[in-house]
């Protein structure tokens, strides 16, 4: 019988079985040397828990809130494009998989599934990610949002240009695949993949109009060729048109996020973009503390490096309000489809009721910084 995987690197393991070589290399590399990449996950090694005995934790509630909206869990999916690479309608897989469990959906402008699409075929807590490639196709996909039923929208705005990803240039990675031997031979090596999925990702399904594909911002979007004159005027705009929850992904410095709770937005993301674009910047845990010490009354979140529940606990008790979660679903959805996407937010959840549970913590709104220690440097 096939066991279902014991934790993410084991997902992760079975999605590299499965996906050629330049497909997982999309997934799982990042930008220049990779050191955000790696210091991603450091970062939330560097920090130790200190934990509380005798304490009664029969009883325990991952469940939390977000403005008024309760969730199963402090964690939604982060949004990922070009998924469709990785499992046919795994956008579709994964918003299921987030209903299922009780969280939200973060749908990627670069998705191969439109915004209606996933509105009609998966439900639940859908908040749509902005990319702006120039602001006309920007306001059409906020209306089309709006129409759809999202409520909280997410401007992304860490790339001003792609970032470096080198392992994407060495193999060739492009969408449309172009079919060269390294490439064919990468594939043949993957038959199960292969069957499925030869023709690449379906098109960037929110860029089609009804006549044709709009080819020229399909490619400026795998490119990510965004409007890099995007500005706080620009934000303000975008404040002042959507009438619902909004919130920014990709801030890491604190007067940037002072600046943009001072501009009415609901939320931000610390994110570096899960190191995949300016390399040797810092980690969303790292400044973390320095920003919940603002306390801002608005809801601050954290993604990169999420890949045991251990890490939602330690974010939350260093102050965040949750976590979004990348790599570690789509390990799941590219090795198993819908199946390995619930599988990845069951082992996330258990493991952090777990570690709630070794930690003192029945409630996780009880978590607090005085739970965690920095870790000793160990001898070299
Ligand atoms: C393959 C891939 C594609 C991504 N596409 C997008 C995207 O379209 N929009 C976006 O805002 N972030 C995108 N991101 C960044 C994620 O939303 C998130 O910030 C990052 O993956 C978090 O790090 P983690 O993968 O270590 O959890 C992408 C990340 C990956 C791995």
């Amino acid at each position: 019988m096939f066991r279902p995987a014991i934790n993410i690197a084991e997902l992760r393991a079975r999605a590299r079985r499965r996906l050629p070589r330049l497909v997982f290399d999309y997934l799982d590399g990042a930008a220049e040397d990779e050191l955000t990449l790696h210091d991603n996950r450091a970062q939330f090694a560097a920090w130790r828990f200190c934990p509380r005995m005798l304490c009664d934790v029969a009883e325990r509630t991952l469940s939390t809130r977000w403005w008024d909206r309760p969730l199963a869990a402090p964690l939604a999916i982060a949004p990922v494009g070009l998924a469709g690479v990785f499992w046919p309608q795994a956008d579709v897989a994964v918003a299921r998989a987030a209903r299922a469990a009780g969280v939200p959906y973060i749908l990627s402008t670069a998705s191969n599934s439109s915004i209606e699409t996933i509105a009609r075929e998966a439900g639940g807590d859908l908040w749509f990610q902005l990319y702006v490639i120039n602001r006309s196709i920007a306001d059409g996909l906020v209306e089309r949002a709006e129409r759809a039923g999202y409520r909280t929208l997410v401007l992304t705005v860490d790339v001003a240009l792609g970032g470096k990803r080198e392992r994407d240039l060495v193999n060739g990675f492009t969408q449309p695949f172009k079919l060269t031997p390294r490439v064919l031979a990468d594939m043949i090596r993957r038959p199960h993949w292969l069957s499925q999925n030869w023709r690449g990702a379906p098109p960037l399904a929110n860029l089609v109009t009804i006549e044709a594909p709009d080819a020229e911002s399909q490619a400026a979007l795998v490119a990510r060729r965004m409007d890099a004159s995007y500005d706080w005027s620009a934000l303000q705009r975008l404040r002042d048109m959507w009438p619902h929850r909004l919130v920014v992904k990709g801030l890491l410095h604190p007067d940037d996020v002072h600046q943009a709770f001072s501009l009415g937005v609901d939320g931000v993301v610390l994110s570096n973009h899960g190191g995949r674009q300016l390399d040797g910047a810092v980690s969303a845990l790292e400044v973390l503390p320095e920003i919940s010490r603002l306390r801002p009354d608005n809801l601050v979140l954290i993604d990169g490096g999420v890949r045991r529940g251990a890490d939602i606990l330690k974010a939350v008790a260093l102050g965040a309000d949750g976590v979004l979660v990348g790599r570690a679903v789509q390990y799941g959805v590219a090795a198993e489809g819908e199946t390995g996407a619930r599988r990845a937010l069951d082992i996330l959840t258990d493991e952090m009721d777990r570690s709630m549970a070794l930690a003192g913590v029945a409630h996780i709104s009880q978590a607090s910084p005085e739970l965690m220690r920095r870790a000793a440097p160990t001898a070299s």
